[in-house]
């Protein structure tokens, strides 16, 4: 796949090929793209549930259907769905769970560097808990970025990716128990092949090149 392929991925597609699965191996690095997704102070603040069998793919096709009566895309062709979740709020429990992995991987040269890094997480915790009061939509913000990360990983592997943050929230929530898990869900990615007969689709629209970088 050329550069320019990778740089302007195809969301939009009109259909899914039903008879082509993502294969393991290659779920894995889409799932390592939003495991090695960076954010801020490492935080990390982010589960997500992969449906694979019709079931759950069903029940999330059906969240979108219900406020998006229109799609016209078929979502249960799609191999997998991810949705992306942001934790409802900053626990002590993931923080401790964030240390003591970095501890298990080496990042600390030693105790007081832990205890320094403990202490930046919390501080940017408290800037946005008390000061800022947007801990939540900031932990959201990560959640965006992963969805970048997954979606240029997934125009490289030649898979195409229809984000969605238009489907029925709460009750996606609460059929997978997301509040009960300190959970929240944020997107909706379906994933998958496009069919050969997908049609032309909507032709590509950028605002130009001129209007949106500036040189100094
Ligand atoms: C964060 C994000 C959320 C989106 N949410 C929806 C959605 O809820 N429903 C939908 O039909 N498309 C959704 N899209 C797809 C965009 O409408 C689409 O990417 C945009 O129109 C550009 O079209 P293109 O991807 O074909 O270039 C979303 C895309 C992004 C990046």
């Amino acid at each position: 796949m050329t550069s320019l392929a990778i740089a302007r991925p195809h969301y939009s597609i009109r259909k899914f090929d039903p008879s082509r699965t993502i294969e393991r191996p290659v779920l894995n690095e889409l799932l390592d793209a939003l495991r090695y997704c960076p954010s801020p102070t490492n935080l990390q603040p982010w589960r997500f549930l992969i449906a694979e069998s019709t079931v759950t793919k069903a029940q999330l096709a059906d969240a979108v259907k219900q406020v998006d009566v229109n799609r016209n895309l078929e979502l249960l062709d799609a191999s997998h769905f991810i949705l992306l979740c942001r934790l409802s709020d900053m626990s002590d429990a993931h923080l401790q769970a964030l240390l003591a992995q970095e501890a298990a991987e080496g990042r600390f040269s030693d105790d007081s560097a832990q205890i320094a890094q403990h202490h930046a997480r919390a501080r940017r915790i408290n800037l946005h808990r008390y000061e800022r009061k947007d801990l939540a939509h900031w932990m959201e913000k990560h959640v965006y970025l992963a969805l970048g990360s997954l979606i240029s990983r997934a125009a490289a592997l030649g898979i195409d990716a229809v984000p969605m943050e238009h489907f029925d929230q709460a009750s996606i929530d609460a059929a997978f128990q997301l509040p009960q898990q300190g959970l929240t869900s944020v997107l909706l990615v379906a994933l998958g092949y496009r069919s050969r007969d997908n049609g032309d689709g909507p032709v590509k629209s950028r605002l130009p090149a001129e209007r949106i970088f500036m040189f100094r």
